[in-house]
């Protein structure tokens, strides 16, 4: 908080009009005692003031020591969030496979149908449970600022392609079109596992929200300023009340729908948007609710001489 020089000799209230603030001045001053509180301040925004107040017997003065604990507070917010969150997550396939677990136990199954549903179901809940520690611990390790981004001369269409390759089982079974635009010979600097991981999480949801034969589409291109990534799809589309909160950690348009073409935990962009970031690059996205959506990666071209990341 900033006092202008003219405020110097103004009442208390004048500068800091904040009744609980007055009150403590007061009662330091009444009762000659020192106090550490905290207090909500309203000003141009809400914000946690932890003061101490301290009576100066010689001059008979306060002195007010104002710490600024908003951001602490905002912070551990956050991490409450998130605790919640993971958790949240974490129990719906533990639940699965506890259910999974009491049926066996009590031998509501024959052998046929442990070999042929109950491992098979397993399975999946095991699987979907090791994706999404995976993708908490990435996505905390990326918060944490952990993550070393190593920088080289790679070819674009190499990555793309070791990607649509892992996601072809599912291409094929949606019967979606792809249609790729992207030279041969066009070399980026990025750091080849993260721009895989980006490429991956935004083609996987391409090709997820993007109803049976559909059309995806991959391009770049290069301007000599920058080289824009584009991935289209004619899929479901975003709605303009979600677009703003996509990158969001655990934030899921519909959950019933998103866990239709496999597993969802609303972690994929926000690992995307951190990755772009420790690239310095930019990502932007256009949606129509069921038209399509459009996902750019801005990546501007690095002169001679600068440093990487
Ligand atoms: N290409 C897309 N088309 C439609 N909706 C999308 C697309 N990409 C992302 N979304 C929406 O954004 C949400 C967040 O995406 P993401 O973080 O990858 O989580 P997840 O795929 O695990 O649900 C998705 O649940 C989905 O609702
Ligand atoms: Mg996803």
């Amino acid at each position: 908080m900033e006092l202008k020089s003219n405020e110097i000799n103004n009442k208390l209230f004048e500068v800091l009009p904040d009744y609980e603030i007055d009150m403590l001045f007061k009662k330091t001053i009444n009762e000659k005692k020192n106090y550490l509180t905290s207090i909500y301040f309203w000003g141009k925004e809400k914000k946690l003031l932890e003061i101490t107040s301290l009576y100066l017997t010689k001059n008979k003065e306060v002195l007010f020591i104002i710490n600024d604990k908003s951001i602490y507070e905002k912070l551990e917010e956050n991490y409450r969030d998130f605790i919640a969150n993971a958790s949240h997550e974490l129990r719906t396939p533990l639940t699965s496979m506890q259910i999974l677990l009491d049926l066996f136990s009590e031998r509501k199954i024959n052998s046929e149908e442990i070999h042929k549903e109950f491992f098979p179901h397993l399975r999946r809940e095991i699987e979907r449970m090791s994706k999404l520690v995976n993708n908490l611990l990435n996505l905390s390790r990326l918060e944490a600022g952990v993550v070393e981004v190593n920088i080289q001369d790679i070819l674009l269409i190499d990555i793309v392609e070791r990607v649509l390759d892992s996601l072809n089982p599912l291409i094929k079974k949606k019967n979606l079109k792809l249609n790729l635009n992207i030279s041969s010979s066009l070399i980026l600097k990025a750091d080849p596992q993260h721009l895989e991981t980006i490429l991956f999480n935004l083609l996987e949801n391409a090709v997820k929200y993007t109803p049976e034969k559909g059309k995806i589409e991959v391009s770049a291109i290069e301007s000599s300023e920058e080289i824009i990534i584009l991935l289209r799809d004619t899929g479901i589309g975003i709605s303009e009340k979600d677009l703003p909160y996509i990158f969001d950690r655990f934030y899921r348009v519909d959950r019933a729908r998103s866990s239709e073409d496999g597993f969802s935990s609303g972690l994929g962009l926000s690992i995307v948007k951190k990755l772009v970031e420790k690239h310095k690059w930019r990502i932007e996205v256009e949606s129509k609710v069921n038209q399509g959506t459009i996902f750019k990666i801005f990546i501007p071209k690095r002169k001679e001489g600068e440093r990487d990341a």
